[in-house]
């Protein structure tokens, strides 16, 4: 059993992970401020194996050095960050404080403690517009927002740390994470995301006015944006197998995640209409600034040297959204 400290264990990602640690035996100290997230999901891990929770801030370099004095922590996950590109483009100090400042102390805090292995909430976003696809991890990278930007600044920090203070890291480039637990027990919670697939399905529940189509004109097969949904089970699993790989190699390195196929915003919404046997109330509007026509991710390196593969496609992640939105309770 591993003690497996998880910042922003309580988030969406982060949520999912603990709970794929849990499944196999491990420990996991949870260090979450509860900004953007409910002690509800707690509750509902701490059914599910051996959970700590602590909440803390990453900015809070006292509250850090009390948790890894009182566990004695193997590794850490990563997740505590702020995530919405468009906020950052408009309070950027608000991004640079919290996921680099507060990713310097956490780290600072990691090698204080002696411990030598973090796993890291990366993006695909710091790739930019990419020139061809799909996107491979030697890729130029060309932060398009300071979310993208900050993403890139921590990667940048980590291998520092690396160098100087033996700290390994492996960071996952998530490309669009999406659905919730199969079981319906846990899920992104809608009030925090302006991401497309929350906003269809509060929008199909009739809790938002509509979804907003931003652009069919793109030169793509039906003239909307393309993405590559990854189901939120299958990132969580990629951060075990990160550990397992650090602790087998004793190195640091960088991992796309995604699934390498591309799905359009009309396909998501008519992946929705058929698993909710509803109609999307959808219009279409302008294009949004700094959208990237199509993105969608090579994994080969994860599937070679982490044994990954995404176990869910597009129908699985539609309908376990579908499940998770109907079930919650406003
Ligand atoms: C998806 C598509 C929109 C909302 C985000 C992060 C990024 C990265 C991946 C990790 C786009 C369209 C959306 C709506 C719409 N993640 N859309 N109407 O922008 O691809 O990327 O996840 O760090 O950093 O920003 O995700 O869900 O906002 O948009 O038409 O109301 O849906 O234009 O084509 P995005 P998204």
């Amino acid at each position: 059993m591993a003690n497996i400290l998880v910042t922003g264990g309580a988030g969406y990602i982060g949520a999912h992970t603990v709970r794929a640690l849990l499944a196999r035996g491990d420990h996991a100290v949870v260090y979450d401020n509860l900004a953007t997230s409910k002690l509800e999901t707690i509750d509902k891990l701490k059914r599910e194996g051996a959970v700590t929770f602590v909440q803390g801030d990453i900015n809070d370099t006292a509250g850090l050095d009390q948790v890894f004095a009182a566990h004695p922590i193997d590794a850490v996950i990563h997740f505590a960050a702020w995530k919405n590109a468009g906020e950052s483009m408009l309070k950027p100090a608000k991004y640079f404080e919290n996921n680099v400042a507060g990713t310097n102390r956490l780290l600072d805090a990691i090698q204080r403690a002696g411990v030598r292995r973090i796993v890291f909430s990366g993006s695909c976003s710091v790739y930019g517009t990419p020139a061809r696809l799909p996107v491979d991890e030697s890729f130029p990278l060309n932060p398009e927002s300071v979310y993208a930007h900050t993403k890139l600044m921590c990667e940048q920090m980590m291998d520092w740390f690396d160098k100087r203070h033996s700290v390994r890291y492996v960071s996952l480039r998530y490309f669009n994470a999406a659905g919730a637990s199969a079981d319906g027990l846990i899920g992104e919670e809608p009030a925090q995301s302006a991401n497309l697939i929350p906003v269809v399905m509060e929008a199909t529940l009739g809790r938002r006015p509509g979804i907003q189509v931003f652009g069919d004109d793109y030169p793509t097969p039906d003239g909307t944006c393309i993405r590559d949904y990854i189901h939120v089970s299958d990132l969580a699993d990629a951060h075990v197998r990160a550990l397992d790989y650090m602790a087998r190699e004793d190195r640091s390195d960088i991992f796309n995640i995604g699934t390498g196929e591309g799905t359009s915003v009309k396909q998501i919404i008519d992946a929705t209409e058929r698993a909710s046997e509803r109609t999307v109330p959808a219009e279409t509007v302008g294009r949004r600034a700094g959208d990237p026509v199509a993105i969608y991710a090579d994994n080969t390196k994860a599937r070679t040297l982490l044994g990954w593969a995404p176990q869910y496609g597009l129908e699985a992640i539609i309908s376990h959204a579908w499940n998770w939105h109907k079930g919650i309770v406003a």
